[in-house]
This record gives C-alpha cells, sequence and structure tokens, in this order.
C-alpha cells in the first residue's frame, strides 16, 4: 500500500472532550489546560512524532439537556470548563516549525467579519499552518447565550452558512491582491491602495462593506474541515470543505459515506480527491498486549457513565428519560415531527431496531466502534492497513485517553512500525497545512474550489441570492 496516511490529535481547550470520568486518572494531565505550558508541550510532541496536525473541537454552550441542567456535566467536566480554542494556537505555532493547526469556529452565532481578520492574523502567525472546522453549532443552550430564545432550524444554520463562506471569500481571497502591500519607504506607500477593494456583500443574513483588514496571508483562506453528516450538511461538505470528518456505524457505512462525499465534490466541479477524508481512530497501544490490556481496563474502570449520558443528552434529546426497550429510531422521529430537526443527524447513527437500552451502553463504550483497535504496535498498525485499504479514508484523528499518554504512546510504538511498512511520513516535506494536504506548491485554494472565484477582485459586483 503506498498511501501515507494523516494523523491529527483530536483535541479540545477543556478537561473532558470525549473520554469522560479519565481526568481522575493519576497519570492524566488533562486539568493543566488553563496552563499555556500544557499546550507548549503537547506542540512539541506533536511535532516530534510528525503529526499532521491538533484539532482543536469547540462548544458554546454547556451541556444541559441531560437530567434537565448542567449539573452532570459540570461535576464530570463535559466539556466545561473550556477555554476558547483559537487563543491558544500562536504558543504553539512559536514552540514548532510544522504542526498545523485545525480550530472549531461556529458559524451560526458570530458575524463573519471579526472570524475573518482572526483567521488571517492566525495564518498569518502560524505561516500558513492555520485550518478551520466549520461548524454550525447543535447546543440549545448555544443559542441562548448569542439572545435566541431557541435554537436555529438545522438546515437554516447551512444556509447562514453559506452565505458565511461567502462573505469570507471575498474577504480573503477578492479583496487585496497579491502585490498591494509594497511598503515602499521612498514613495512613502505601504499599501498601494488600487490593489485593495470593499467587497460591499449585501446578503440575506450578512451586509459586510470590507475592505478586508489583514493583508493577505500564505494560504489566505485557511485549511476547510467539516463534519457534516446530515444530506444538507454533505451537501456543504461538498461544496467547500477540504478536510471532512466521515462517521457511521460500520466500515461500509464509512466507504459510502466516502464515496458519497467524493461524488457531492465533482458535482460542484472538484475532483474528488480535492476532499481528504478522516476519522477518528480510538486505540490503546501498550508495549506488549498485556499491558495494552490492562490500561484499556483501567479507562474502562475509571470511565464515567454519567458523563457519557450528559454528553450524549447535549443536543437536547435526553435517552435515558427513555424506557430501555424503546426504540431510538421512533423516538427521534417524533422529536424531527416536532420541530426538533436536529434529530436529523442522530438518524445515520442507529439501525431501525436499536433501542433505548441498546443505545445507552454503546454511548458508554469506547471500544465498540469499527475504528477501535487495542495491543502491540504490530496489531495496531495492521488494523490500521486494514481500515484505510477497506475505506479510502485519508487519515484520522486520534482520541486522547490520557494527555500526554495517548500520544506518548501513539509516537513511542505505533510510528516506528507504520514508518517501517511506509504507511507514515518520516520527516515533514512542505511548510503550509494546505500543502500537507495536497502536495508541495499547493499552498492556495484550488481554482475549482468555489471560494477561488473572488480572485482578483472578480464577480464582487453580482448579486446576493
Ligand atoms: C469528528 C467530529 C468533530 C466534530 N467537532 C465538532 C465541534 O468541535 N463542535 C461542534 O459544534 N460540532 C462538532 N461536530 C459536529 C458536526 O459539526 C455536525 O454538527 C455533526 O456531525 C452533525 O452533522 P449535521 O450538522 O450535518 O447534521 C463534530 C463532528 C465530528 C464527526
Amino acid at each position: 500500500m503506498s498511501k501515507q496516511i494523516g494523523f491529527n490529535l483530536f483535541e479540545m481547550n477543556t478537561v473532558g472532550h470525549i473520554s469522560h470520568g479519565l481526568w481522575v486518572h493519576p497519570a492524566n494531565t488533562r486539568h493543566r489546560f488553563n496552563d499555556l505550558d500544557f499546550w507548549i508541550e503537547e506542540a512539541k510532541l506533536l511535532e516530534a512524532g510528525l503529526f499532521d496536525a491538533v484539532f482543536l473541537a469547540d462548544v458554546i454552550g454547556a451541556y444541559d439537556g441531560y437530567r434537565g441542567g448542567p449539573e452532570t456535566a459540570l461535576r464530570e467536566a463535559v466539556q466545561i470548563p473550556s477555554n476558547d480554542p483559537l487563543l491558544v494556537i500562536p504558543a504553539m505555532a512559536a514552540a514548532t516549525k510544522h504542526l498545523a493547526f485545525a480550530a472549531t469556529f461556529s458559524t451560526t452565532y458570530e458575524p463573519p467579519f471579526a472570524f475573518a481578520r482572526r483567521a488571517s492574523t492566525l495564518d498569518h502567525l502560524t505561516k500558513g499552518r492555520f485550518g478551520w472546522n466549520i461548524v454550525t453549532s447543535y447546543l440549545p443552550n448555544a443559542a441562548r447565550n448569542f439572545g435566541l430564545a431557541d435554537e436555529v432550524g438545522h438546515d437554516d444554520r447551512y444556509a447562514i452558512a453559506d452565505e458565511y463562506l461567502d462573505v469570507l471569500y471575498k474577504l480573503w481571497e477578492g479583496s487585496w491582491d497579491d502585490d498591494a502591500v509594497v511598503q515602499d519607504r521612498e514613495h512613502r506607500v505601504y499599501t498601494d491602495p488600487s490593489k485593495v477593494r470593499a467587497i460591499d456583500h449585501a446578503g440575506p443574513f450578512y451586509t459586510v462593506a470590507g475592505p478586508h483588514l489583514t493583508e493577505p496571508s500564505i494560504q489566505r483562506t485557511p485549511v476547510l474541515f467539516q463534519a457534516g453528516s446530515s444530506d444538507r450538511g454533505r451537501e456543504f461538505a461538498g461544496k467547500h470543505a477540504e478536510g471532512v470528518f466521515v462517521g457511521g456505524r460500520d466500515l461500509q457505512v464509512y466507504r459510502e459515506n466516502v464515496a458519497d462525499i467524493r461524488r457531492r465534490a465533482k458535482a460542484w466541479g472538484r475532483q474528488g480527491s480535492d476532499i481528504k477524508t478522516y476519522a477518528s481512530a480510538v486505540i490503546v497501544l501498550g508495549k506488549d498486549e498485556d499491558d495494552a490490556a490492562r490500561k484499556a481496563d483501567e479507562f474502562r474502570r475509571l470511565s464515567s457513565a454519567e458523563g457519557y449520558l450528559a454528553h450524549a443528552g447535549g443536543g437536547g434529546i435526553d435517552l435515558a428519560a427513555y424506557p430501555r426497550e424503546a426504540k431510538v429510531m421512533d423516538i427521534l422521529r417524533a422529536e424531527n415531527k416536532a420541530g426538533r430537526d436536529n434529530a436529523q443527524s442522530g438518524r445515520r447513527h442507529y439501525d431501525d431496531d436499536t433501542t433505548v437500552g441498546q443505545a445507552l451502553d454503546a454511548v458508554t463504550a469506547f471500544d465498540r466502534g469499527p475504528f477501535f483497535a487495542q495491543g502491540n504496535a504490530v496489531q495496531v498498525a495492521d488494523a490500521i492497513e486494514g481500515w484505510v485499504r477497506d475505506t479510502d479514508l485519508d487519515g484520522f484523528n486520534l482520541r486522547q485517553f490520557l494527555t500526554p499518554g495517548t500520544a506518548e504512546d501513539f509516537v513511542e510504538y505505533l510510528v516506528p512500525e507504520l514508518q517501517r511498512r511506509g504507511l507514515y511520513r518520516t520527516e515533514y516535506a512542505e511548510s503550509t497545512f494546505r500543502e500537507r494536504l495536497y502536495g508541495a506548491g499547493n499552498t492556495r485554494l484550488f481554482d475549482r474550489h468555489p471560494g477561488a472565484r473572488y480572485r482578483g477582485g472578480a464577480h464582487l459586483d453580482e448579486p446576493v441570492e
């Protein structure tokens, strides 16, 4: 197999991201997340292990759907307390040269102009190593934090996101020419004003004059990631995303989802290979099989079922409130009918006859998904090789049980084995994030990407539908 696999560390600027309860493990340092040294040490470790990127998730509300309030999430540290993901990036960038950074930011609640500037600033400060995970946010509490009575409807969030991206492309790609900044001391011209333009965007959701406040950064548009799983979400991914986090209950569904997203990209005039696809890898590694089994047992023993339930109930559907024998799909359909179209996303994860009891048991188990592997380096590398062969995935987000233990084990045990098989880089060959996805020289959006149409100020005067 010739394809090299990229790994991101799946992170969040919080204590408990997705491995709930494990903050109590004596070797876990998650409680240090307020400390800048925590992030600098992590960045150095990941660069030593030749990771693609650190991938920072984010939510902008509390998980208060379980038992009617946020108490369980607070007690169990389920994504609260949590800090802003963007702000730790410059420190990590200063401690590294190659590691890239993908951070989550929501299109639903803050208008695009300020984010356009923050993202450009980060792309400058990281020298072209910044990526953005586009989300529309799913927590009802997030809506209430930003002045709304309840969530914006699912498909409306994507309509807003589409226009949000359009504004960003205009600012990032269309507002400044590459040669606008001349820094001509003799003629006292810093920026040639004839090469900078307003965008004058006026659409249903946003009115933005411009010009962009930041001069063009190395990548201009950061590398765009997305994880939509609904029909509308995949359509959005097909148009905009360069990296997609694919979901599914088994390898067959993953393979179909990868093919579906590539097909949608082609419908937008892009190529299937323009979208790199990733899945979460759940890996427990040891120096030998027994060592890995001992670690997994410990993770099971310390896992918090309540924490997982608080997380799962965050979207407003508290499965634990239903009888164990009830069918999950019946509940989701009823929720959908009642206008809670969030339930759309859940549907893809359940069979028609999955019961609430089965779903609750599964939600607390980290070892049931299609991408779980446990053992020594050879066993885990065998599994990874099989996953990639069977699904056409390009890479993985490594789920953490322990920080820094999970990444340390990966670097110490697995990286040499994957390298021996030719599946993992032996050095960084490129300098920007986009080149990491597409190869050296591909620092900017492909010309066929919809964001590229505004280059040089083209199409800015077209009316927005
Ligand atoms: C690997 C992965 C990471 C995600 N990270 C976030 C996140 O950090 N913040 C967030 O609000 N949603 C996150 N999501 C949720 C997605 O943005 C999306 O809402 C979800 O996959 C459902 O898709 P849909 O919105 O098309 O229904 C993530 C999803 C996946 C699969």
